[in-house]
């Protein structure tokens, strides 16, 4: 007998049946003078994520899943009116008990962030600022419907997701995301591969009933009798999709392209290589181009991280080369699993419709010089792993709870060095909204001495953060048993922020906090 909580899900779909979508371009509604209207709308919807399996319900930006890519200018001007009309009960099943998903706040709840955007704090998506169906009701925090991004990053692959208190995971698992693009003369002018051979790769794992509807696990058992409950301490889903596609194929013409490879799932890692080691370039980091390539056998993406990469199919006419992921799960401690080792599969043509005239330029960008004689403010941020009242796993950051007064107030204008202090066992993908940072290195340090006199002894040397990670990034992985050190400005924008674990489930269920950039 199978109890209405087991999950019947599915696990033997054939790999690479189907192609791999390519989100399309989200169309203005307006273009004035200086400035660029758009309209984006959730909707419930239905999505064939594999063409042996029945269609799934789920929520897309208009309707669609991943969402339509946004597409802007470096420098442009937009405004986005988020609409939600969504249905009022959710696909997923609710955790009452974590922060902001109480009863007595509206079930189906949305507010979009645009991950990696320098943009005013009333347009930055805080989870507070939510909003329902039409509006009709708002959070605490909710100052407009038609958000300003003035676009201030240099080129880069962004991406927007939901970011609701308490329900974050939920509504991205149910298909909240899609890619926000920036574009700039400067990148146009470097020759890399461009056009239809510019492709953004959204990779994601999900779980699937044998109905097809999208498999989400409740905690098994209640914590006590009568209380259900939804948080898990991380998921991880037994499919991999790119693209909202469930092992996807793409037929490729033997030549140079640029794929940027974002990780938009909950919880899991990916270590990602070609199948026979070849060789990729790597030309971006989450928040820009490196200032030179480099040459990689494989890459590590935390939840939210991304990679602009090139790969050269040239010389492999008539070949199949498969993207597979080599991570454990959990990470780093975890297994790698054989069943979620297959990302998706390229077959290379046997002929290039034109000559490919793209280039991989041997200088890309310069990054900006933070110094650390100008850092002001030295901030000390342990990672937390505690037992909640109901013995469930929770993770803090600095020790504190979503609710506790902010503490990070840095100011506006100047510079400052965070200490991620990892007591955890795993490693936490941090996540800052507004500014982008350099990893200035990890270093090994005694945990046991920490928790008992809060003084941070190293045991070995500082280490450079890898080559991969050299560049403008918003998303850290701090490793367990290191403190991982980064260094950032903060502007242009003064007000309310958060910071925050991107592993969904750590963020929804309180590692994550409010902080505040003073003028
Ligand atoms: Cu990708 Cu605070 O989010
Ligand atoms: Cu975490």
């Amino acid at each position: 007998m199978v109890s209405r909580n087991q999950k019947q899900t599915v696990y033997n779909l054939t790999k690479y049946k189907d192609a791999l979508p390519v989100p399309p371009v989200l169309k203005h509604l307006y273009k004035g003078e200086g400035y660029t209207y758009y309209e984006v709308c959730m909707k419930e919807c239905k999505v064939s994520v594999h063409s042996e399996l029945p269609e799934t319900t789920m929520w897309g930006y208009e309707g669609i899943f991943p969402g339509p890519t946004i597409q802007v200018e470096s420098g442009e001007r937009v405004y986005i009116k988020w609409k939600n009309q969504l249905p009022p009960v959710h696909l997923l099943p609710i955790d009452f008990t974590v922060h902001g998903a109480h009863r007595d706040v509206p079930e189906v709840r949305t507010v979009v962030h645009v991950h990696g955007a320098v943009v005013e704090p009333e347009s930055d998506g805080y989870p507070d600022a939510w909003f329902t169906n039409g509006y009709q009701q708002v959070g605490e925090k909710f100052v407009k419907q038609v958000y300003q991004y003035d676009n201030y990053m240099n080129a880069c692959t962004l991406w927007y997701h939901d970011h609701a208190l308490g329900i974050t995971r939920l509504n991205i698992y149910a298909g909240l995301a899609g890619f926000f693009l920036v574009r700039s003369k400067r990148e146009q002018s470097l020759n890399l591969p461009a056009g239809e051979y510019d492709i953004p790769l959204l990779i994601q794992d999900r779980t699937f009933n044998q109905d097809g509807s999208l498999y989400y696990p409740k905690q098994p058992e209640e914590p006590v009798p009568g209380l259900v409950t939804s948080i898990v301490p991380e998921f991880f889903g037994e499919t991999i999709l790119v693209n909202g596609k469930v092992w996807p194929y793409l037929e490729v013409e033997p030549r140079k392209y640029r794929f940027r490879m974002l990780n938009g799932s909950n919880s899991r890692f990916y270590k990602l290589k070609l199948d026979r080691n070849q060789l990729m370039f790597q030309i971006s980091t989450d928040r820009g181009l490196l200032p030179q390539p480099i040459g990689i056998k494989e890459i590590i993406l935390a939840p939210a991280e991304r990679a602009d990469i090139i790969i050269d199919f040239s010389n492999l006419e008539g070949r199949k080369v498969s993207l597979i992921n080599e991570a454990p799960a959990p990470f780093p401690s975890g297994e790698a699993k054989n069943e979620v080792r297959d990302v998706m599969q390229f077959r290379v043509i046997s002929k290039a419709m034109y000559i490919d005239t793209s280039s991989i330029p041997s200088e890309l960008e310069q990054l900006p010089v933070l110094s650390e004689k100008s850092v002001v403010r030295k901030r000390f941020l342990t990672l937390d792993h505690l037992m909640d009242k109901y013995a469930r796993e929770l993770m803090l950051l600095d020790n504190k709870g979503w609710d506790a007064p902010i503490s990070e107030n840095p100011r506006l204008g100047t510079t400052e060095i965070w200490y991620l202090i990892n007591l955890t066992p795993d490693t936490h993908p941090i996540h800052i909204h507004l500014i982008d940072f350099q990893i200035l290195d990890r270093r090994e340090f005694n945990v046991e001495k920490y928790n008992n006199e809060k003084v941070i002894e190293y045991l070995g040397p500082s280490i450079l953060p890898e080559p991969q990670e050299r560049g403008r990034k918003d998303t850290v992985r701090a490793n367990p048993n290191e403190v991982t050190r980064l260094i950032m400005q903060f502007g242009p924008y003064s007000g309310l922020y958060v910071w925050h674990c991107h592993m969904l489930e750590h963020e929804d269920y309180e590692m994550m906090r409010p902080y505040i950039v003073i003028r």
